[in-house]
């Protein structure tokens, strides 16, 4: 695709999240927000957020039908709290950090974010293509205050290992203990149900006191 083509396509996606679903978003100050990147069906999203009431999530994902799944979900189980979005990642966290575009003040938190089971690309000239990215961690940065959480599993583990050194080699986060930051909620989801012929591993990221110059990728 020519490049001015996927350019307007990008402005056109950002303008209409900025439109139609920023001002879903809670602006309460304090309220938590909890972001899964990459949710699929949203099983695991719609388990924690009815676990969870006083957080607002939010799930979001490349595929239309999955988020479609996932919504129905979380209408039938009558989830106020949780919102399931079309987007890709990284435009979605830009659109979240950009003003609001009704409350130019609000500055919404994240305080948790879940990366479960993201697609590996195994092949090294693909790793581009994976979410883990120093960038992500820039951008999320500037989204959240010192303490809040990434908590990531995958059943691939040149993935694990990677995902890992991208974040020990980031100094606005840190890989923390597993007894300083106990994973915060278990939920079997079909796709971790398809992995457990592996073996998931999981860490969490902890987001640093101090961060670098953050930039918007
Ligand atoms: C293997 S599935 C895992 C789904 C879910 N986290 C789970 O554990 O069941 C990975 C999902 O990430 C989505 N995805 C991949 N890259 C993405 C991106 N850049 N932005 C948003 N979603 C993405 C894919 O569409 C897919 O649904």
């Amino acid at each position: 695709m020519p490049l001015d083509v996927y350019d307007s396509i990008r402005e056109q996606r950002f303008a209409a999240l900025q439109a139609e679903f920023m001002p879903l978003l809670p602006l309460t100050a304090g309220t938590p927000l909890t972001l899964e990147l990459g949710c699929g069906h949203g099983h695991y999203l719609n388990a924690y957020a009815a676990a969870h009431p006083a957080e607002f999530c939010v799930g979001l994902d490349l595929i239309a039908d999955r988020i479609a799944r996932a919504g129905r979900k979380a209408a039938r189980a009558r989830l106020t709290n949780l919102a399931f979005v079309q987007a890709e990642a990284a435009l979605f966290l830009q659109a979240l950090a950009a003003p609001h575009p009704t409350h130019p003040e609000a500055s919404p938190r994240l305080r948790r974010i879940f990366l479960l089971f993201s697609d590996p690309w195994p092949k090294r000239r693909h790793w581009k293509h994976r979410v883990m990215q120093s960038t992500l961690l820039d951008t999320l940065a500037t989204l959240t205050d010192p303490g809040a959480t990434l908590h990531f599993r995958t059943d691939h583990p040149d993935y694990f290992i990677y995902a890992q050194e991208v974040v020990a080699a980031h100094t606005g986060w840190r890989v923390a203990e597993p007894e300083e930051a106990p994973w915060p909620f278990e939920h079997v989801s079909v796709f971790e149900e398809r992995a457990l012929a592996g073996t998931p591993q999981s860490f969490t990221a902890l987001r640093l006191e101090t961060i670098p110059s953050a930039k918007i990728s």
